[in-house]
């Protein structure tokens, strides 16, 4: 087993190592121009990629949360309508495939029962399908019609943090490229995209010198029984794994909700014992992107008046929010598309040093296992 390089635990080296596993994963797939997504290690046409009309994702866990940012993303750059279920779900009853369709399997480690039951249903059907994987040569690279690797490294500890965040910028190679073949984007929106994709590493960097602000958030919440997290468009998937992980290392009872929805029944859970961490980043470039920040912020402030004890995740420099929680994490500005991969940094760090500060085998936790090999 590779050594911990110097750090306590391996889930803390594996989010360490995010941004190398972003560079690593990301420049294999620009042409040296810069100007072009390239996908060298699939092999399905861009005449095939073309056709597609549909596609639809499976995965379990954190990879089905990877796909659904993926969704946003293909959808917003491709246009293409995408469709994402639990493996264990599809798996078990008869999906329907369009013709056209492709279905890309998520998975870190490429061996999980479920997606592999789910690619050989689809293989059944012929159906075009696409890994998207960190081992290479694992059953579900190898059955699959083409793997498209993240190179994260070997992920040790049992919760998933650095693959998460190489299957994010798959997704948004992918869908750029399809964007790219299908002609739905223009050349210098590429060039842009390609250039803030490639400044992501440092910006990881950036958020992990602010580790400290997030273990002074764990220490001052670490006693709690429940969390709820909340985020809009594509930052909902990311809270949802910012719950997950804070339920498998720390075993506090978390959920992960749609910030608009927290008033069709969750708000009811609102008082002064329930953290809410909050999403509350955007792209001040981005009109949609604003209009979403301007109604989180509408919820955020509603939340404090009923008491609330808010965490948010929020832009450097966005004073609005400094004003209205004292709890918040500042993380760069990106394009809304890649603000999930640095936002989910401070959640994955918010579930570690909360785990820490209770005292639990953090890369160990009870009752699960690395890969699930069986259904
Ligand atoms: C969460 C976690 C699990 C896995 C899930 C799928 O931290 O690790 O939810 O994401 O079991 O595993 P893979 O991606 O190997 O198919």
């Amino acid at each position: 087993m590779p050594d911990k390089g110097g750090f306590p635990h391996y889930m803390l080296k594996e989010i360490h190592e995010e941004p190398e596993a972003l560079r690593a994963t990301v420049e294999p797939r620009i042409a040296p121009s810069r100007d072009r997504i390239i996908l060298p290690d699939v092999e399905i046409s861009a005449a095939q990629f073309r056709a597609l009309q549909r596609i639809k994702i499976v995965a379990s866990g954190t990879s089905r949360h990877a796909g659904l940012a993926g969704k946003y993303m293909i959808e917003a750059l491709a246009e293409l309508p995408v469709d994402v279920d639990h493996s264990s779900e599809f798996a078990y009853r008869r999906p329907l495939l369009e013709r056209n369709e492709l279905v890309i399997a998520i998975t870190q480690s490429g061996e999980t029962a479920d997606t592999l039951a789910a690619l050989r249903e689809v293989k059944a059907r012929g159906a075009l399908s696409v890994a998207i994987c960190n081992v290479v040569q694992s059953t579900i690279a190898r059955e699959a019609d083409a793997a498209l690797y993240t190179y994260a490294g070997p992920e040790i500890s049992i919760a998933s943090t650095k693959a998460f965040v190489a299957q994010l910028a798959v997704l948004y190679l992918l869908a750029l490229y399809l964007a790219q073949v299908c002609d739905k984007v223009k050349n210098d929106f590429v060039r842009h995209s390609i250039a803030a994709l490639l400044a992501l590493p440092e910006k990881i960097s950036a958020v992990l010198k602010r580790e400290a602000d997030v273990a002074g958030i764990a220490d001052r919440f670490h006693t709690a029984s429940d969390f709820l997290f909340l985020g809009r468009g594509v930052h909902y998937p990311v809270v949802l794994d910012g719950a997950l992980k804070l339920k498998e290392v720390s075993y506090i009872h978390a959920e992960g909700y749609p910030t608009g929805e927290v008033k069709h029944g969750p708000q009811a859970l609102i008082d002064e014992t329930l953290p809410v961490v909050i999403v509350a980043t955007r792209d001040p470039n981005d009109a949609d992107s604003m209009l979403r920040y301007e109604k989180t912020l509408a919820n955020l402030k509603d939340i404090r008046k009923r008491s609330g004890q808010v965490i948010a995740i929020a832009n450097t420099g966005d004073d609005e929010i400094r004003r209205a929680t004292e709890h918040a994490i500042f993380v760069p500005n990106a394009p809304e598309l890649l603000l999930p991969m640095i936002e989910i940094v401070p959640l994955q760090l918010l579930a570690y040093y909360i785990a820490v500060r209770r005292g639990l085998d953090v890369d160990r936790p009870r009752n699960l296992s690395k890969a699930v090999l069986q259904e």
